[in-house]
């Protein structure tokens, strides 16, 4: 029966923190689920290992096929051989700094990406639904709380491409009646955060210098103000904004700002060092040629809309990804994060590193 017909989603990106929370998602909610993944001369997909099972298995759900973004030809081969009901476009160069050194290939793959497969989903025929990962970078020196109606001033190339993004996304919808639509997604980290994204790299350092292993942490700008929630809740929203009756474009935040000193303070003390000031020195190599000084998301909209509120804020965050950092070293962690999560999440669909 048609209805009972399983769901198929297609992730770009799903070798990506969001992708792979997104894939577990997706499974536990009885999808066949494909990802896109570039190819690369060695693994590059150890976020998703654990969902893994072998093609040749009876009844496998997940599927991988090799596509990049600045491949026409591979992202129409696969929308048209997979068919999916849903694609996820998670799929890009999502560091800001690095978009300043590579302006040309993020714009390629973050703008133009979303066009060829805008493209090709339309040339498909098919009535897949689109879901478009914008960013709170768009706002850039719009003054906070920004909202769905606040004015983009992208400040990086980064920004720039995903403005594009967000607009060619609008523009299918409203010329072509695609379902599509952008979440517009304050910063969102977890355990499988990369390690160059400054939380990670904090909680990453902070088990390090406790192992024992390094003594500094070298960091850029401290007084930038971030919204910065967990991904597993961030990813859970997608799905949401794609089961609604009408495509719409959502922000997506806790509401809350903090600064990158304040992240320093909560996970060294978390982790039992005391004060921050004797580990950290600040190399200018990391500061921004332009920066966002400070993000704050409304997501009213998605509140009511959708139903949707975040259950982790900035400190329950610090604790989880420290924990899982300890872990990660052999270390035992002070066990708040753990505690956090089982109580907060009974039912939870995603493995905890
Ligand atoms: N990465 C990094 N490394 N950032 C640093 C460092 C450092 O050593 N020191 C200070 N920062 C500051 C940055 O200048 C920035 O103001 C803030 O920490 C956060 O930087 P990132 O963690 O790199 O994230 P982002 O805010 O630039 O971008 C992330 O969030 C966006 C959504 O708002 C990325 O995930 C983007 O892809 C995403 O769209």
């Amino acid at each position: 029966m048609e209805q009972n017909k399983k769901k198929k989603a297609l992730i770009t990106g799903i070798a990506g923190q969001d992708g792979s929370y997104l894939a577990e998602f997706l499974l536990s909610k009885g999808y066949e689920v494909h990802g896109i993944v570039r190819w690369d001369s060695i693994f590059t997909t150890q976020r998703i290992d654990h969902l893994y099972q072998d093609y040749h298995i009876k009844g496998v759900r997940l599927f991988t096929h090799y596509g990049d973004m600045t491949d026409t030809g591979s992202l129409e081969k696969w929308i048209n051989e997979i068919k999916p009901d849903e694609v996820y476009h998670l799929a890009a160069q999502s560091h800001v700094k690095v978009s300043f050194e590579m302006p040309e290939f993020t714009t390629n793959t973050d703008a133009l990406g979303t066009l060829r497969i805008l493209e090709a989903i339309k040339n498909s025929n098919l009535p897949i639904r689109f879901y478009m990962a914008a960013s709170s970078e768009q706002f850039g020196s719009s003054p906070p709380p920004q909202n769905e109606n606040t004015p983009f001033n992208p400040r990086s190339p980064y920004a720039c491409a995903k403005v594009f993004s967000y607009y060619i996304t609008r523009v299918y919808r409203e010329a072509y009646g695609i379902f599509a639509c952008n979440g517009i997604f304050y910063n969102h980290e977890s355990p499988r955060r990369g390690p160059t994204f400054v939380t990670k790299k904090i909680t990453r350092a902070v088990a390090r210098i406790k192992a024992g292993l390094d003594k500094k942490l070298y960091l850029g700008n401290l007084e930038a103000k971030r919204d910065w929630g967990f991904a597993p809740e961030y990813v859970e929203v997608m799905w949401k904004i794609l089961q609604q009756e009408k495509p719409d474009d959502f922000v997506i935040a806790t509401g809350e700002a903090h600064s990158v000193r304040e992240f320093l303070t909560e996970a060294f003390q978390y982790a039992g060092l005391g004060d921050w000031e004797p580990y950290v020195e600040i190399d200018p190599r990391y500061f921004r040629p332009a920066e966002v000084e400070v993000l704050i998301g409304d997501a009213t909209k998605a509140k009511e809309k959708l139903g949707w509120q975040p259950k982790i804020k900035f400190k329950d965050l610090v604790k989880i990804m420290v924990d899982a950092d300890f872990r990660a070293l052999g270390l035992t962690p002070p066990g708040e994060g753990d505690r956090i999560l089982r109580e907060k999440f009974p039912n939870r669909w995603w493995k905890v590193d």
